[in-house]
């Protein structure tokens, strides 16, 4: 799809104004507001690309009166398309919809809830700010904005300040704000940079009434942004700001349900954290109101709206962007250009993911319903007798003691200590889940993490300034607010628990914060934070639905500016717990989120239903929170809620072996579905799903050093890699691993074949580690058991028996492999293994990060390996990047070299002969054992 420059809504004004600000930053210090003199009227756009130029040939000869509110406007042939609504807080009539100063056509919009073109829409004329004062700084620019006239919204802000940061070559960042007073910022810790970057990629232009910032890419000059297709909105509780965007193809704006790629046909999304099962167009768990753009040829950008409040992001088919959030902070554009790089851009402002312990990466298993320390032995031996992997056992509110945290009971849980021992006896970990709300019901002295949260003074207030009291798991209860006085509250009594059951890890579950009353059992004051005049569409119409009053109180804001924070900051909180207790690193998984969460800790994709559906939604899910720099994601293996059948269970567990993180957990409700339970066939299959996931850990934990080293993605769409490919674009019942392990998994009942993409090249048919060899010496051979695919970018159709999942290793990549074990402390033991995929030329490369797995400073204190494997004129090197003693010793038995078109005569290690290496023509795979050690350095050939 084309970049539509201009929209043809555009406010014709205004085009002639657009200060070509192109050039100026091209030259770097030419001053803005002498480029600003261009006469009104005329157009000053030479230095500007042809389609703008006749932009503003066309806007020279507008019709120039702005009408004001209250007259009906006269130019109300806006396509469809390109209508940005004027009526975005409730229904209203033609007469309402007129005395707004705004067109009314009633077309357009099909019936039912699905939103369409806008039958209340903005004139071109719409006054919207001017700007003024346009003023080159150290850092980039600075402007008034004016308003004349007050909007149909409560407390305009008439005069505001746009402050533009010039931060990297590809960072641009933009706030706009109220001069006049403090308002509440996000405390989200954002680099701070002094001096303005000079950069190649973009420029930055202004368009003086109606105001926007436009950026451009300078390479084809297409506008990326453009903030002054509709009018600017900046009132008291009421922020919107509309941009055109380049393209169709948008991803990002967490959290929903729904494909990879958001449609511009007019979807909403709504963000306000929210307790609710995983839905179409409703506001989920989480909060990220960032997007990615991919641009015509396979360019991208990125663009985050720092911003916490509860907002509606409405997309358009023109294709454009409204963001409409109750108070603004700011704005950052990244301009990439690969997609790979925004992601990494992004990442820059928001933290790059936590480095997660070894064994997060192995298998999890929980349920609701496991009564008693007994039943959960009993689920650990059932899994060890199957021989089945299972790193860390959980369980859910089961264990505690009225269902309050950081107790156990003793009825099922007498021995939990005990049990927990034994678990790390068999070198397993343990996790339980722990809420957010602290019971309050009990006689003062009964539960000391409630009594010592009042006497600190950690929750949240109400308006009378006594803790607000909702309900939830433990019945009436208080919630604390993760503010940083209440930290070393939450250490304590982390630390207390801690200290009778030696737990591994936390799982923070109803973070939105969830409420079973609305607000509190008192209910909600009336006021303009609880009824705001503008609510965004969430779920249950009201911002106190399923969850505290929003003019609650908090140490840093009111709960409405913060409530989107809660879940970051508990996880925030929970993980400088665990490394205060435990002193190594943390393990947190959190249902809610917000940007920056990847920081701190991981998300599971909340309550799923054991459903089809959910299994291929589970794709672009996991994809999408990599895209927001939380690679630690998976959904509910065998699916939550309901009951699961054998087949969905198998391919579950089989996509579920490739989420980033794999835990198998079940309703209190629903029939058992841990592995064990099904038929052979189907325990199998399943096996080998976790033995390839065992195998590959060495290669997955690499993955995630570089998400925390540099912001790259674990799992990752195809559009990551291919982004030149268009058809790579759309694909999310598909994922990477990394730069090149393509998974097809098969998403739909009934079916032995799947169809997938095969972006152009040479993709190498791993087969899956063989039952029986699971924790074999040496380890067994990931071979290709069928001939490579030679893409030239097409989409495939293979076998997928029950027992397979299809898995790809892409020419010119080079993976450690490890021998499985049914625990990674076995696993991490075992001797590694390099399967090698030759390019044509004979050339590929790969790496491998390695460390104890669990310390903390790592990288400070120079304790890890880092390897680089080169395979290059018939010969695999391993180049020592950094060697330390944990990774020294690991051995590596076996070389498989993928694309070996003719049998070697001879194959040498290190210089000496190799006699028992084997060839496969069908297949040109050579398989050679080797007895060698990862930490030196090694040369194996052939010829
Ligand atoms: C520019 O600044 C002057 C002095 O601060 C102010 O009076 C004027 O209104 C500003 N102009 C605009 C368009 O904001
Ligand atoms: C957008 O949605 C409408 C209503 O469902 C449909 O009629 C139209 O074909 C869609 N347009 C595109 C481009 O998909
Ligand atoms: C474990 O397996 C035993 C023997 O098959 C069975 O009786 C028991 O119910 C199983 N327990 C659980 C919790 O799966
Ligand atoms: C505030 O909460 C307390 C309980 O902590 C309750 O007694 C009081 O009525 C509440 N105030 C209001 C105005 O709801
Ligand atoms: C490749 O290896 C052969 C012998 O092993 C050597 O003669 C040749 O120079 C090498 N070529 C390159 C480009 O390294």
């Amino acid at each position: 799809m084309g970049a539509q420059w201009p929209p043809r809504a555009r406010p014709l004004l205004g085009v002639c104004a657009l200060l070509s600000l192109a050039a100026a930053a091209l030259l770097g210090h030419v001053l803005l507001h002498q480029l600003a003199v261009v006469p009104r009227g005329l157009c000053g756009c030479a230095r500007v690309p042809e389609e703008t130029y006749r932009a503003c040939q066309q806007g020279a000869h507008s019709p120039g009166p702005q009408s004001r509110p209250g007259a009906a406007p006269t130019q109300c042939d806006v396509p469809p398309n390109s209508r940005f609504d004027c009526a975005p807080d409730k229904a209203i009539t033609q007469g309402e919809c007129e005395a707004r100063g705004c067109c009314y056509a009633p077309v357009g919009r099909p019936g039912g809830s699905r939103m369409g073109p806008p039958w209340c829409f903005f004139p071109p004329s719409y006054p919207s700010y001017r700007l003024g004062n346009l003023t080159a700084t150290d850092t980039g620019y600075t402007a008034s904005l004016t308003r004349a006239a007050p909007t149909f919204f409560p407390k305009d802000i008439l005069t505001l300040r746009l402050d533009v940061l010039l931060e990297t070559e590809s960072r641009l960042h933009f706030t706009i704000r109220d001069p006049a007073s403090r308002r509440y910022e996000v405390p989200l810790e954002t680099p701070r940079v002094r001096g303005r970057a000079p950069s190649t990629l973009y420029s930055v232009e202004f368009s003086e009434d109606p105001f926007g910032v436009v950026v451009r890419r300078q390479l084809d000059g297409r506008v990326l942004l453009d903030t002054a297709v509709a009018p600017l909105f900046f009132a008291d509780q009421f922020l919107q700001l509309s941009t055109a965007l380049p393209s169709q193809h948008v991803a990002g704006l967490a959290e929903h349900l729904g494909p990879l790629l958001l449609s511009t046909n007019w979807t909403k999304v709504t963000l306000w954290n929210r307790d609710v099962a995983p839905t179409p167009d409703v506001n989920l768990y989480g909060s990220h109101p960032f997007y990615l753009a991919l641009e015509d040829g396979g360019l991208a950008h990125g663009v985050f709206l720092l911003n916490s409040n509860a907002m509606d992001e409405v997309l358009q088919p023109s294709p454009a962007l409204s963001w409409s959030p109750a108070q603004p902070r700011d704005v950052y554009v990244f301009l990439g250009p690969e997609p790979k790089s925004v992601v990494q851009q992004y990442l820059e402002v928001i933290g790059r993911p936590f480095m997660p312990p070894y064994w997060a990466l192995g298998f999890h298993l929980c349920r609701w319903g496991y009564p008693s320390t007994a039943v959960t032995r009993q689920v650990v031996e059932n899994m060890t007798r199957a021989h089945f992997p299972l790193d860390v056992q959980w369980n859910d509110l089961d264990y505690m003691d009225a269902r309050r945290d950081f107790t156990f009971n003793q009825d099922g849980f007498g021995d939990f200590p005990a049990m927990v021992h034994e678990l790390h006896q068999g070198g397993r970990r343990y996790v339980m889940i722990v809420d957010p709300a602290i019971s309050s019901s009990g006689p003062s002295g009964s539960y000391r993490p409630y009594d010592e949260g009042l006497r600190r003074g950690v929750f949240i207030t109400n308006e009378t300034g006594q803790p607000l009291i909702g309900k939830g798991w433990a019945g009436a209860t208080a919630f604390p607010d993760f503010n940083p006085e209440a930290l070393d509250w939450w250490q304590d009594m982390v630390a207390e628990f801690h200290a009778q059951v030696p737990f591994d890890g936390m799982w923070i579950d109803m973070n939105e914060p969830s409420n079973f009353v609305k607000g509190s059992v008192d209910g909600c004051p009336d006021n303009e934070l609880e009824n705001p005049p503008y609510v965004p569409g969430v779920v249950g119409g009201s911002l106190r639905a399923a969850t505290i009053c929003a003019s609650s109180r908090q140490f840093l804001s009111t709960h409405y500016n913060l409530h989107n924070l809660y879940g970051l900051t508990e996880a925030s909180a929970s993980h400088r717990a665990l490394v205060k207790v435990r002193g190594t690193r943390p393990f947190v998984i959190s249902r809610s989120t917000f940007a920056g969460h990847g920081q701190y800790a991981g998300h599971w994709t909340g309550d799923v239903w054991s459903s089809w559906e959910q299994l291929s939604s589970s794709v672009p899910e996991t994809l999408l929170f990599n895209l927001l720099g939380v690679p630690l994601v998976g959904a509910d293996v065998c699916g939550f809620l309901g009951n699961t059948s054998e087949e969905l269970c198998v391919r579950w567990t089989q996509l579920g072996a490739f989420y980033p993180f794999m835990r198998n957990h079940n309703d209190l409700h629903s029939l058992p579905q841990e592995p064990y339970r099904f038929s052979e066939t189907a325990q199998q299959a399943m096996r080998k799903a976790l033995g390839l996931r065992y195998a590959l850990l060495p290669h997955l934990y690499t993955l995630f050093h570089g998400a925390h080293t540099r912001g790259d993605t674990v799992a990752r769409p195809l559009f990551l890699e291919f982004p030149e490919d268009p058809r790579t674009w759309p694909v999310d019942r598909q994922l990477l691993w990394g730069e090149a392990l393509l998974i097809t998994p098969v998403l739909e009942a009934g079916k032995v074949e799947v169809t997938g993409y095969f972006p152009a090249g040479t993709w190498y048919d791993l087969q899956t580690v063989p039952v029986e060899a699971l924790g074999s010496l040496p380890p067994p051979p990931l071979a290709p058991l069928k001939p490579a695919i030679h893409s030239e970018g097409q989409w495939v159709t293979l076998p997928a028996p029950l027992d397979t999942i299809n898995l790809h290793l892409r020419a010119g990549h080079i993976i450690p492999l490890q021998g499985p074990g049914l625990t990674t402390t076995e696993s991490r033991k075992q001797p590694m293994a390099l399967a090698v995929a030759l390019t044509s030329s004979g050339e590929a490369r790969g790496e491998l990060f390695w460390d104890d797995g669990e310390s903390l400073g790592v990288l400070e204190r120079g304790a890890y390996t880092q390897l680089v494997f080169l395979a290059r004129n018939n010969t695999v090197v391993n180049d020592l990047v950094h060697v330390s003693s944990e990774g020294a010793a690991l051995q590596l038995r076996r070389v498989t070299l993928l694309g070996v078109a003719s049998a070697p005569k001879q194959v040498l290690a290190n210089g000496v002969p190799v006699s028992n290496f084997t060839y496969s023509p069908d297949t040109q795979t050579l398989d050679i054992p080797v007895s060698l050690t990862m930490g030196q350095q090694f040369l194996i050939s052939w010829s």
